[in-house]
């Protein structure tokens, strides 16, 4: 009787793990049938600086969209280095993926694709060929429109370079997560306004640029390992940062290295208090990154203008503080 019960169990564990294996298999890459938003691309000089200026400021594309982690370095420092991707980005057992070309390329670049897709994946998270992205690593989905234009021209107005970049890479782990944690799936109702918050030392401008453009809330809230869902509250710190091994090995640094993001609301435990004027707050963007490996986009960050790190600071400032001592930045585990 209970070898039979054993048995029975069994047999229904494999059935189960069976299905759930065609279930994932057949789910991971879906195709998503939606139509992008319908915007304009612009010629204008105005919209086309203000797109530069969001692109290797507070949208930080340019921290990626590179081709090794010697141009990720240098464009971190300033240096004008072409969007043409490819530096692999390891997302520890789920697999890799590589920032792609976004020069006009019309063989390897978006100028293979419309304007249409563009903004699909800007306000949806679904890439050019119908799948989906990982919506947080790129949460620009309540972007203004006027902004997504100017970034949308900006790279249309590039000069186009070849480089063709890897498809992402997905272990089986990684595509089940990809079929079954939310944050892997397209962002279908987002709620962008039309017209920024003009770039003005006001909390609102601020709101939107941690939320919406700089994606100071993606880091500095504590989020699960695996799925990168939000187990914390927004800007109370605690994210954890894996190792990024072949980036330290030029860097000279230990490879088992964790960092952690510090809490950024106005708690006496987060480093809010060490800015407690604005100057103290722009001389500190203005320095850009001091510790060499830390995943924050402080080159970027560096080159916003005084307007935006006021408005940031006037936001976070206006947070309700939250006690959340995360402990030490660097660590091992
Ligand atoms: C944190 C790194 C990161 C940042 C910042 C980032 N991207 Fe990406 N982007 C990626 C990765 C990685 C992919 C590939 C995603 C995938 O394969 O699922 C991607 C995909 C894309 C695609 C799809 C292209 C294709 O060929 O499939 C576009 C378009 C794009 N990004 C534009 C931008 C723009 C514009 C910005 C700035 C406003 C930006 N990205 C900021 C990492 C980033
Ligand atoms: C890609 C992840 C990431 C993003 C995006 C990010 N941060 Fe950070 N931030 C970190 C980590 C990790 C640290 C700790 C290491 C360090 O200080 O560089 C940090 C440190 C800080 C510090 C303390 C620095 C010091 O020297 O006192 C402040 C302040 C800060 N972040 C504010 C912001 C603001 C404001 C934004 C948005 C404009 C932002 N961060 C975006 C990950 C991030």
């Amino acid at each position: 009787m209970i070898k039979r019960i054993i048995f029975g169990a069994l047999i229904l564990l494999v059935l189960i793990l069976a299905a759930l294996f065609i279930y994932v298999q057949t789910s991971w890459n879906k195709v998503y049938d939606l139509a992008g938003p319908s915007l304009e691309v612009s010629n204008d000089s105005a919209v086309i600086a203000k797109g530069k200026y969001l692109v290797h400021g507070p949208a930080h594309c340019s921290s990626c969209h590179v081709a090794s982690y010697e141009d990720m370095i240098l464009s971190d420092q300033g240096e004008d280095i072409p969007l043409k991707g490819g530096v692999k980005f390891p997302l520890g057992p789920l697999g890799s993926i590589y920032p792609p070309n976004l020069t006009p390329d019309p063989e390897s670049g978006i100028g293979r694709y419309t304007d249409e897709q563009l903004f699909r994946m800007m306000r949806h998270a679904i890439k050019p060929d119908g799948t989906g992205s990982l919506a947080l690593m790129m949460p620009f989905w309540d972007m203004a429109d006027e902004d997504q234009v100017a970034i949308i021209s900006y790279l249309r107005s590039l000069p186009p370079i070849r480089n063709e970049v890897p498809d992402p890479e997905w272990t089986f782990m990684g595509k089940a997560v990809r079929t079954f944690a939310p944050t892997f799936k397209p962002v279908l109702d987002p709620n962008p306004p039309s017209k920024a918050p003009p770039m003005a030392p006001t909390v609102e401008r601020g709101k939107y640029l941690a939320h919406s453009v700089a994606n100071c809330v993606g880091c500095h809230t504590e989020r699960d390992q695996m799925t990168y869902e939000a187990i914390g509250p927004e800007f109370a710190g605690g994210m954890e940062f894996e190792p990024f091994p072949q980036l330290y090995k030029i860097l000279g640094v230990d490879e088992d290295v964790w960092m952690r993001a510090p809490n950024i609301t106005p708690d006496a435990n987060g480093v809010l208090v060490n800015y407690p004027t604005v100057e103290s707050w722009i001389t500190r963007f203005r320095q850009g990154r001091i510790i060499n490996f830390s995943p924050m986009d402080w080159g970027p960050f560096s080159r916003m203008s005084d307007e935006d790190l006021e408005a940031i600071w006037l936001y976070l400032q206006s947070l309700d503080p939250v006690e959340h001592d995360v402990g030490p930045l660097i660590f091992k585990k």
